[in-house]
């Protein structure tokens, strides 16, 4: 039987930590580190990430702004408000929650923001320095992850890494740290052939496919460290139900370590993209220790 990974009790010293980091930049830097976070339309789901990360914000002392834009937002008043929050000095970090709705053009908002307050990572120059090995802010659920996966192993190097799934939010950006960190990564996708037989590769295994209990513990190699990103609303047994990547009941079985959902990956996203508007706010201010 493998161990459960507390990702919440990972979160939570990362944020005290981080909460103490904020005390010291009021007191010794008069700096208080801000974020905008930006959600256009109305889905819900969305509101709930966006509500969430800013009650985080609050108990952490971290200013944030928050913009709720109706669905038919125009491009150019979108982009206006980026424009504006890029040259506001007080805003450290701009977070546009995605998806957006079907008329915007994600990548073109996206690339608006300044990189130097990107604290998702998601534009192009931020990605590419990712992709060099030079990064700057990395995106939040990939870097959280990896910050379990070291607690959780120590030094990665070696290691074969099999990630599923390539967003560009998580399975591209998840890949080239995993490089970094000296493991073999194979990136899997839909198209790959006998994706059980890649899996049982993997002594790192990472789940990004967002479809529910997709990857079965037969998969799994025996003693794999198992990090499931997925966050999937199902309705089973007519109550609702948040489920990962995985099949966690057969994959505990079999696995080394593995992250539950709820309570592993996600509260890791939310902590790093406090760390990222930290690590932005010090950076805009030159701030080095
Ligand atoms: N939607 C789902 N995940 C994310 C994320 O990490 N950042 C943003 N901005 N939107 C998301």
């Amino acid at each position: 039987m493998g161990n459960v990974i507390d990702g919440k009790g990972f979160a939570d010293r990362l944020s005290e930590q981080l909460r103490v980091e904020v005390d010291a930049l009021k007191a010794n830097h008069n700096l208080t580190p801000c974020i905008a976070v930006v959600l256009v339309g109305d889905d819900p789901a969305s509101h709930v990430y966006v509500t969430n990360k800013v009650k985080r914000c609050q108990q952490l002392g971290i200013e944030s702004r928050e913009h709720r834009l109706p669905v038919d937002t125009s491009a150019e008043a979108l982009l206006a408000l980026i424009d504006n929050l890029n040259h506001d000095a007080g805003v450290h970090g701009i977070l546009v929650q995605l998806p957006l709705p079907k008329h915007l053009d994600e990548n073109a908002v996206i690339n608006t923001i300044v990189p130097e307050k990107d604290v998702d990572g998601f534009t192009l120059l931020n990605t590419g320095a990712l992709a060099v090995g030079q990064s700057r802010l990395v995106p939040c659920t990939p870097l959280g992850s990896l910050m379990l996966l070291k607690d959780q192993l120590g030094d990665l190097s070696g290691l074969n890494a099999v990630v599923v799934g390539r967003s560009n939010i998580v399975g591209k950006p998840m890949a080239s740290l995993l490089l970094q960190e000296n493991c073999t990564v194979t990136i899997a996708h839909s198209r790959t052939r006998d994706l059980p037989a890649v899996c049982r590769q993997a002594d790192i295994l990472v789940a990004a496919v967002g479809r529910p209990r997709f990857i079965q513990g037969d998969w799994i190699k025996p003693g794999a460290t198992v990090i499931d990103v997925g966050i999937n609303r199902i309705e089973e047994e007519g109550r609702k139900r948040l489920v990962g990547d995985v099949d966690f009941a057969s994959a505990i079985e079999v696995a080394g370590a593995i992250t539950p959902v709820p309570g592993g990956v996600g509260p890791m996203t939310i902590a790093c993209l406090m760390y990222n508007t930290v690590a932005a706010a010090k950076a805009a201010h030159g701030i080095t220790d």
